[in-house]
């Protein structure tokens, strides 16, 4: 079986989340902190060997003494991370153990996966080395300029948008690190992999995989929470149900 490291990025500011007294990883999502929610459905998996989280230097002791009870029963790392998304990754891939040999990074801000998702992820990326998730984009695309004005309606024709996990094997997001000049301005790793001249599979990406960016996203987690598709033991098919698999 591939051993795969995950890496959680919590390390940002949540500038684009007004109105809450924490940043968003550590907001309480129905019951448990965002960023323990999305740990949660790494840690328990076989095939990872590795849980890394990146939380900013200047909150690093205040999470470790805010979650200890927590931390006491997680099988996961903690190191400080960067100006940057991109930096804190940089950072978590340097405390990887010999043993991984593929690299998960996914946003911590990104609490709302299934097993079946990860699975199909981590199949990918075993697959073409370098895999992500893409939305497809469904509503008509357009260009706006500076004045509110519709400059230009786009083409959405192969138009997605990227999610998390990204997985890549190892050496592929090592090499894209080492080769990037421009940590700060990479939004994501697949840009990265992209620009070093790897190709990057993606596969159908999941509605329901939101970002918490805003304080709307977060409203709209609350209630995507009890949405989501359960492990296939506990849910089994409705005999009246109209949904085949849930
Ligand atoms: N992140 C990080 N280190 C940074 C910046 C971002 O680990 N220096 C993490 C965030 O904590 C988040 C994920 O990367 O889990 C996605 O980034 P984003 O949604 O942009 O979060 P923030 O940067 O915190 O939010 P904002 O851009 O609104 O300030
Ligand atoms: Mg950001």
């Amino acid at each position: 079986m591939a051993r795969f490291g995950v890496i959680l990025p919590a390390a940002g500011s949540s500038t684009r989340m007004t109105g809450f007294q924490k940043k968003k990883p550590f907001l309480d999502l129905k019951g448990r902190p965002v960023w323990v929610r999305t740990a949660e459905h790494f840690l328990g998996r076989n095939d990872v060997c590795q849980t890394i989280v990146a939380v900013s230097p200047d909150d690093l002791d205040w999470f470790r003494e805010t979650y200890r009870p927590n931390l006491a029963f997680m099988d996961i790392q903690i190191v400080a991370g960067g100006t940057s998304r991109a930096e804190s990754v940089r950072n978590a891939i340097q405390q990887l153990s010999t043993e991984v040999e593929y690299i998960a990074v996914h946003d911590a801000a990104r609490p709302l996966l299934a097993a079946r998702w990860i699975d199909e992820i981590f199949a990918a990326a075993q697959q073409h080395k370098a895999a992500i998730p893409g939305l497809r984009i469904s509503s008509t695309v357009k260009r706006v300029g500076g004045n509110g004005r519709i400059t230009e309606t786009v083409d959405r024709t192969g138009l997605v948008q990227a999610q998390t996990p990204q997985v890549f094997e190892r050496g592929v997001l090592e090499k894209a690190f080492a080769i990037c000049r421009n940590l700060a301005g990479a939004t994501d790793e697949a840009s990265m992999v992209e620009a070093a001249g790897h190709p990057v599979q993606v596969i159908d990406g999941w509605p329901m995989n939101i970002k918490i960016t805003t304080a709307e996203d977060f409203r709209l987690a609350e209630l995507f929470v009890g949405a989501l598709p359960k492990p296939a033991s506990l849910g089994g098919l409705h005999p009246f149900g109209d949904e085949l698999f849930r």
